[in-house]
């Protein structure tokens, strides 16, 4: 091991992207968290520090904190007692639907890799990180945590075996999303989904996902616009999200070519191709949601290809 301890920049991330329920998703340049691991002669994976704005409502314990769960996984895959210590600075707002836990996962098992000198790839990296998505949410996916670690959009065509495809953007695709302040935990917003759809609606939604990784692969701007719309998914949370139809057509009506719910929700995210239309898009989205008694956070920018970094 050269290093002694690793700092790396975790993003936030949004995943589905409409109709691509669990295969898609995609990060994004901020919120970022801060994530800190380092050597330690105890043979104990511990947190010692815990700041940021959503820092407080983080436990210390091995038993509810995922990065001590991931990293338990990590070292034990890789077969070593070593003794760890977490640092997270917190910014990806908790079940806010931005990829908060995957931030959380995704970091911690980036900067460990580092300091062990990277003796796992990405497939590894996303398996492991998805143990911290099924630890919080009982569901085992990897839309936000693939896209988390890798950067770019990741499209995810297979879970067994694992199968991870980065997927080319146009690099003029602005993302917006809006924060709406309540939480909606993965767990609940899975809950519910329907168990089973008719084979028709099937057919409508695999039909628009297939169109829609093609358009992001043509990089056709009039395919992404016409395929994203999800006939399963949204329907379902839609009535989790209060004033969600009217946050839509006020992304629709200020020059979106589509919007829908970020990952399990609260947040709702839309795509556009004019910088300039980003802000009045958030702002009126926002505004939307206020009309509802709801205080909001904004952010917008074009995709994140980086993923998880090292920054020290
Ligand atoms: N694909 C997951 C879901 C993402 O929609 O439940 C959770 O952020």
């Amino acid at each position: 091991m050269s290093l002694n301890k690793c700092l790396v920049s975790s993003p936030a991330t949004v995943a589905n992207l409409g109709c691509g329920f669990d295969i898609m998703g995609l990060a994004i340049q901020e919120p970022l968290d801060r994530i800190g691991v380092k050597l330690n002669s105890n043979r104990e994976i511990r947190i010692s520090e815990i700041t940021g704005p959503e820092g407080h409502k983080l436990s210390f314990s091995p038993r509810e904190n995922l990065m001590i769960h991931v990293l338990q996984c990590f070292t034990k895959k890789l077969g070593t007692k070593q003794g760890l210590d977490i640092t997270l600075e917190k910014h990806v707002p908790l079940s806010s639907g931005m990829g908060s836990s995957a931030a959380s996962s995704g970091g911690v098992l980036v900067a460990a890799n580092a300091l062990f000198d990277n003796p796992f790839n990405n497939d590894d990296l996303v398996t492991l990180a998805m143990e911290g998505e099924k630890f919080i949410s009982g569901a085992w996916h990897a839309d936000n945590v693939a896209p988390c670690i890798m950067g770019g959009l990741v499209v995810i065509p297979n879970y067994e075996p694992l199968s991870l495809v980065s997927c080319p953007f146009p690099e003029d695709l602005i993302v917006v999303v809006v924060h709406p302040h309540f939480e909606l935990p993965t767990k609940e917003a899975r809950a519910a989904l329907p168990k089973e759809i008719p084979l028709g609606l099937a057919v409508k939604q695999w039909g628009h996902v297939a169109a829609y990784v093609s358009s992001f692969f043509l990089q056709d701007k009039n395919g992404l616009a016409r395929y994203m719309e999800d006939f399963v998914i949204e329907p379902a949370r839609a009535a989790l999200i209060p004033g969600f139809y009217d946050v839509k057509n006020a992304a629709l009506e200020n020059g979106a070519i589509g919007c829908s719910i970020a990952g399990g929700g609260p947040s709702v995210f839309a795509f556009t191709f004019d910088q300039d239309q980003a802000e009045t898009i958030a702002s009126q989205m926002a505004l939307a949601f206020k009309k509802h008694q709801i205080e909001c956070d904004r952010f917008y920018s074009p995709i994140n290809p980086n993923g998880c970094h090292l920054i020290d």
